[in-house]
Parts: structure tokens; sequence; C-alpha cells
């Protein structure tokens, strides 16, 4: 049988194919930031991927950066999400939920009275937005504000926040979580050296500094729900929301890999951004990190069956992540399993809304 379709085994989640379903925001949470029948019903028709791993859902009110994404701070927002769960394993599927701090990419509207947002650091997302009411009211993009800096009391109270949410995620039926540390939200606001100048413990030229958030964070989860249902994931060389090039950029993620390497995490998950407009992790450095980083790793972006295939066989990945395909192709698995053409999603649908460009997408019939 072709490789894309074995089965796996990661950290304590078994899984019946190699196929991930990426996290992707869709932005439908209901009123409260919660999932509801219709996100359990987008999950559980997209159940034969491997793995699930569900959109972004913040971990406290301050981490959260748009309007109608979901949450896992509350007692609503748990019952909201086991529609999801039970809906999904039902399926014979298995799901993981995103931990999400968006950091800086929010806007007082979004806060507890309408308090400052937070980074690393008191420096503003240039041409970046959220998602917020504008000035009349209306939800649209909002350029986000210069954040403060989070101090060292309030870096624990975050560190808290990530095990309330894991733990929440567990109640909740979730097998596992992933710790968002990508595309420029909190986690690599702190990693990326050209940003955190911090001069304490959690940044400035010291990569073991700027990582340090990242790793607190994975083991303060890990000791809550078990490093096996722990997983997180990284864009190594990541340029969205203002992130820049820094130096030692390569050495900081590779130290980062290192370190992940001895704590026997469920995965770690790579998100190469050229499909989202930013560059692409470059060539070579995949080898490098799998070098330094021993466990089960994901990697997703641009992906179709062939080069999942032909990346699997090199041994560059063990699984593969699949995202805007599985935006229009709920039965993606036995679509590529036979062949069967693809469906294109259409981009106006991709946030927002209702059960359009969301639920109704065909499964495939001759
Ligand atoms: C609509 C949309 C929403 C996304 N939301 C998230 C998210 O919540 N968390 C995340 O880590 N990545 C998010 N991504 C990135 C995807 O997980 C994935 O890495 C990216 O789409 C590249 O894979 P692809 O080329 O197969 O689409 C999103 C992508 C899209 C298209």
């Amino acid at each position: 049988m072709e490789q894309l379709f074995t089965p796996y085994k990661m950290g304590d989640i078994e899984i019946s194919n190699r196929v991930i379903m990426a996290p992707m925001t869709r932005s439908r949470a209901n009123k409260g930031d919660t999932a509801d029948t219709l996100t359990a019903e987008y999950y559980r028709q997209r159940a034969s991927a491997g793995l699930i791993v569900t959109e972004g859902s913040q971990i406290s009110v301050q981490g959260r950066g748009y309007l109608f994404t979901p949450g896992i701070y509350n007692e609503e927002q748990v019952k909201g999400w086991e529609l999801t769960t039970r809906a999904v394993h039902e399926k014979g599927g298995k799901i993981v939920l995103q931990l999400w701090h968006v950091g800086r990419i929010s806007h007082p509207t979004l806060q507890e009275n309408h308090g400052v947002t937070v980074s690393s650091v008191a420096v503003k997302a240039e041409n970046s937005t959220c998602y917020a009411l504008d000035e009349n009211g209306k939800p649209g993009p909002v350029p986000v504000v210069t954040p403060r800096a989070l101090s060292i009391e309030e870096i624990g109270s975050v560190v808290q926040d990530y095990v309330h949410a894991a733990k929440n995620a567990i109640r909740a039926g979730f097998d596992g979580v992933e710790i968002h540390a990508a595309n420029g939200y909190l986690l690599e606001q702190f990693i990326n050296g050209g940003l955190n100048i911090r001069e304490d413990q959690y940044g400035g030229q010291s990569h073991e500094n700027r990582i340090r958030l990242a790793l607190e964070v994975t083991d303060a989860v890990s000791q809550a729900i078990g490093a096996g249902k722990t997983g997180i994931r990284l864009a190594p060389f990541g340029r969205l929301f203002d992130m820049h090039a820094f130096e030692g950029e390569e050495d900081t993620w590779l130290m980062l890999a290192e370190q992940l390497s001895a704590r026997n995490l469920a995965f770690v998950h790579l998100s190469d951004q050229q499909t989202l407009g930013a560059q692409a992790i470059p060539e070579g450095f995949g080898t490098k990190f799998r070098n330094a980083y021993k466990g089960t790793l994901i990697i997703a972006g641009g992906f179709d069956k062939q080069s999942a295939q032909a990346c699997l066989a090199k041994g560059d990945a063990d699984l593969i992540g699949f995202g805007r395909p599985y935006i229009s192709n709920p039965d993606l698995v036995e679509r590529m399993k036979n062949d069967w053409p693809l469906t294109e999603p259409d981009r106006a649908t991709f946030y927002g809304g209702t059960e359009y460009g969301y639920t109704d997408y065909p499964f495939y019939s001759k």
C-alpha cells in the first residue's frame, strides 16, 4: 500500500493514515467564541484524515486576535468543543486542538476592558491587521496597535493559561493538543531575534533565552496532559506578520529542534509559509531540522498527493499536512487514494459566514 495511507503511532495517538488536516481558522464560532454543531459537522465530514488539527483556539481573552474564532478557556467553550470531538470519534477519526495566543496580532477592542495587547516587546507589527469591529462597528480587518511587553510575572500566567487550556482540551475529549508557535503569533514573537530584544532571560541575543518561553509552555503542557498528547507547530524562517530575518536564525531553530527532540512529544509540525504568501523554508534546512529533531515530524504547505508521497519516500517527514485542499475536499483521503479529482476551494468563503463554503463542499461521486 502507498505509504501515505498506512497507519502510524505518534506518542499516545494512533492514526489510520499519514494525511493530516492542517489547522485552519474559519471564523465561524458562535457567540461567546464557542464551537457549535456546525463546527462539529465540518470536522465530522473530514474525520477520515489520519489526524485533524483544529483551527487555532484561543487560550485566554488576551490570546484572542479575531472575532468569531473559538476559545478553550471557559466551560461553555469546553461543552461546545465536545460536540466536535464526539462527532469525529464516532467516525473513527482522531483530533487535536490547536492552542493559540496571538500576542501583538490583536486590538484593544478584543481584549478584556479594552486593555493594551501584549508581546515580547513593545513593537507594533507593521502592515498587519487582526479582525475586529471597525470605526463603524462593523466586523473587518483592523490594523493592529503597539503592544506592551509582558512582565516576567505575566509570562508565568501565560504559561498557566496554556496549561488550563490544554486540560480543558482533554476534558472536551481531544486526543491531544498542538501548541501554536508558528506564523507570527506570541511564541514566535519571542523566538524571533529581530523582534525580541528583551534584556531578561526571555530575550536578546541568546538563542536559549528566545526559545525559553516556547519550551516552558511545552514542558508545562506535557506535564499536565502527557508529552505523548502534546505537539507543537513551528514556522522556521517565518515571515508572516512583520517577522524579519535575524542573525543566527538557523541556529535558533536548530537549537529548538534539539531541545524538542529530548522531550518525546507526540509530534513537531512545520508550517512552510510559501503558499501563505511568505518565503519557503530554505532548501536544505529540512534535512538539518530532521537531523536535530528525532521524533515524529509533520510538514505542511503546498502538498498534493504526488509531492506528499515523494516527501515520505525521501524520509523528509513522517506525516503530511494538507491545508486548503481540506477546505473543499472533506473526503481528501479517499480522493487521493483513488486518484479522484479534487475540488478547488473558494477563497471568498475561507473566513466567516455560514455553512456556505464550509460544510457544503460535496463528497466525491462519479
Ligand atoms: C483559511 C486558512 C486558515 C489558516 N489558519 C491557520 C491556523 O489557525 N493555525 C495555523 O497554524 N495555520 C493556519 N493556516 C495555515 C495552514 O495550516 C497551512 O499551513 C497552510 O494553508 C499551507 O498549507 P496548504 O498549502 O496545504 O494550504 C491557515 C491557512 C488557511 C488557508
